[in-house]
């Protein structure tokens, strides 16, 4: 039995009415920003409940575009955490700052406990990671950021629909980002991303900076960039929203699903700790295993389409040569990158495949 990583062949099987909202747009002539756009902007702003969305290229430009517009520019230092996907670091140094990393937490997430001691007289603003779709300790956060007169912009890139307590991420920081790259919960055909916010000034900003600072085809206000989202992909996005929740919930059940059917493997398997209040959409599944590579290597050898994200850290990149980092200085994160395995967990896996992807796992290490 195969159990499949990818899963988009799947997704979009059926998309006759994508094609048809496709050929409505086409009709108009609505290329760039305009109507379609505004509908999926609303759309999303209600969905995830906040007053302001921008649209963006991807999820990075819009993490860059989020860090600009709380004021990040050059000589000023970011936190965030170091087992993260590139970009969370690569935004950050995009507009113009310096990250500066915090372990990880055994929930994945950063260890909001290390977050004081890596504030400094530079430090401008905090940049979370609702890192795999679970949420990052936003509440502990907030109330470190203020106590400090710092910024908080969320990287929600990976979390559309995970919640604290019923509150959506993204809706915390003063500016968050999110991506609508293929293997996130809200995907297009394509890379597409949004900056959620509530604060009208940042609303402002950033609709003028992600269009060139254009007030009208003959003025600008300020020096901008090009970063709109393709109406084509807005139509996109629109569509899969419907249904986000549905998918969540499917992985979310299938997470469940493989925690109960790992718990009895507590030698060799650890599970990240879970609290209830956190509402996490697995964007990835990730796992803690001994013997993680010769494990990897055998549910391969079956089919099941293993993987790691990531092998090594940020601060130990080559990238990050020039912050000064060095191995054992985040000993989680680099604990962790040894040992997490992501199993395919998404909404086109079924309990069999489950059931299948078990089994291999227990005769690996009960033979
Ligand atoms: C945590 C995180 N931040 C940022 C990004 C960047 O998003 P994009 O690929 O849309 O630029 C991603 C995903 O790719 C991500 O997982």
């Amino acid at each position: 039995m195969r159990v499949n990583y990818p899963y988009l062949h799947q997704q979009f099987a059926e998309v006759d009415h994508i094609f048809n909202d496709l050929r409505e747009l086409v009709s108009t002539g609505e290329f760039t920003l305009g109507p379609y756009v505004e509908k999926f902007e609303k759309k999303f702003g209600d969905y995830i409940g906040v007053k302001h969305v921008i649209s963006t290229n991807t999820g990075t430009d819009a993490l860059i575009l989020a860090l600009k517009a709380v004021g990040v520019k050059a000589g000023d230092e970011v936190i965030t955490v170091a087992n993260s996907f590139y970009a969370s670091a690569g935004a950050i140094v995009a507009a113009g700052g310096t990250p500066v990393f915090v372990d990880c937490d055994k929930r994945m997430q950063i260890d909001v406990t290390k977050i004081e001691s890596a504030i400094t007289k530079k430090t401008r603003a905090i940049l979370p990671v609702h890192w795999m779709g679970v949420p990052a300790d936003m509440d502990t956060i907030l109330e470190i950021a203020k106590r400090n007169g710092i910024e908080v912009v969320e990287d929600a890139c990976p979390a559309v629909g995970a919640e604290i307590n019923g509150k959506r991420c993204g809706t915390f920081g003063k500016a968050s980002g999110f991506s609508f790259h293929p293997l996130k919960p809200l995907n297009v055909w394509g890379d597409g991303g949004a900056i959620v916010t509530n604060d009208d000034k940042v609303d402002e900003y950033l609709r003028l900076y992600r269009n060139h600072g254009m007030t009208d085809r003959d003025h600008i206000e300020m020096w901008g960039i090009n970063s709109r989202i393709q109406p084509i992909l807005a139509v996109v996005a629109s569509r899969v929203l419907d249904t986000v929740d549905h998918s969540n919930g499917v992985r979310i059940r299938n997470a469940k699903i493989l925690d109960e059917g790992l718990r009895d493997l507590p030698d060799s398997i650890e599970l990240p700790d879970r609290p209830d209040k956190y509402k996490s959409v697995y964007q990835l599944y990730v796992i803690r295993a001994r013997r993680r590579d010769e494990l990897l290597n055998f549910l391969r050898s079956k089919e099941i389409e293993c993987c790691i994200h990531y092998p090594v850290p940020l601060h130990l990149q080559k990238a990050a040569e020039n912050l000064g980092y060095k191995r054992g200085d985040f000993p989680e994160s680099e604990k962790q990158a040894d040992e997490i395995l992501t199993l395919p967990a998404h909404q086109y896996i079924n309990e069999e495949q489950i059931e299948y992807t078990l089994e291999q796992v227990h005769k690996f290490y009960k033979g």
